[in-house]
């Protein structure tokens, strides 16, 4: 199974890692970035999961996914549930595949999911506050214990990050980080941290320009500067149906608990 991925030269592995976060003010170029990642992930056979509680773009793909209503959420309610659905998932997972020490998903061949979360902030400002623990109590499971054996990656944009939004625990369990264009000193130190800031390179607020810090990097904690691709030719939702349906009987190992 091959299970890495390509941005602008920066290897991503699927394998090991928790996912990404990505930060940018309004028009950096977020979603376009994470519209890119959720395809090259589909193209590797990951079952796409998608909060997009903006119904913006990603929203949209409720009418291309297989039995795409249980699959794209748009209230944070809605969000809850996937994300409970997941946690269930991982632990069927571990439960169903324990006893041979250190081996992974990928070793029991199991199907990578990728959970895509656009404008994170967004939905947690529209959440009553019983949904929003829930969703935070699910998030924090998923990241913290989806990396040997949950193979859930997830890849979560939001314009504004903020300790109360999502905390600094949080943000820095995400194996790859990414700061789209210029970013505020608040958000930086949270999607980078631990990084000087005056080492950090001067990225332009031209769309899809960004930094990009991955912790299988070897520079000592440094963000590199990257461009992400323009896909502005590609016809994403007629791509997406092609690519979930070719994989809906797949090669992966067959688990009986899988939810969608
Ligand atoms: N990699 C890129 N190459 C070329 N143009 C890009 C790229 N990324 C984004 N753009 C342009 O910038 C626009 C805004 O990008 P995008 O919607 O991804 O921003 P965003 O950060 O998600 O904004 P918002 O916070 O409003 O959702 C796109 O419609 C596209 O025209
Ligand atoms: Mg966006």
């Amino acid at each position: 199974m091959r299970t890495t991925i390509d941005l602008d030269g920066n290897v991503l592995s699927l394998r090991g890692s928790t996912g990404t976060i990505i930060v940018g003010k309004p028009g950096s170029g977020k979603s376009v970035l994470t519209t890119y990642l959720l395809l090259e992930i589909l193209k590797l056979g990951g079952f796409a999961l998608v909060c997009d509680t903006k119904r913006s773009d990603f929203y949209s793909l409720k009418d291309y996914l297989i039995n795409g209503n249980e699959r794209v959420a748009s209230s944070p309610s809605q969000v809850a549930k996937i994300l409970r659905q997941l946690s269930d998932l991982m632990t069927n997972r571990y439960e169903t595949h324990m006893g041979n020490w250190g081996m992974d998903w990928v070793d029991y061949n199991l199907r990578p999911v990728v959970l895509i979360f656009d404008e994170f902030s967004a939905t947690i400002a529209e959440a009553d506050k019983k949904t929003e623990a829930e969703i935070d109590k699910y998030l924090k499971q998923i990241i913290f214990k989806s990396r040997q054996m949950g193979g859930i990656y997830t890849i979560l944009a939001s314009q504004r990050l903020t300790a109360d939004v999502l905390g600094r625990n949080v943000t820095s369990e995400f194996s790859t980080r990414i700061g789209m264009n210029y970013l505020d000193s608040i958000s930086q130190s949270l999607a980078f941290p631990g990084c000087d800031t005056s080492e950090m390179p001067i990225i332009p607020n031209i769309p899809g320009y960004g930094l990009i810090y991955d912790d299988h990097f070897s520079n000592l904690g440094i963000p590199q500067p990257f461009i992400a691709p323009d896909i502005s030719q590609v016809t994403i939702p007629e791509i997406v149906k092609k690519l979930d349906s070719r994989y809906y009987v797949n090669n992966f190992a067959k688990e009986d608990y899988w939810q969608w």
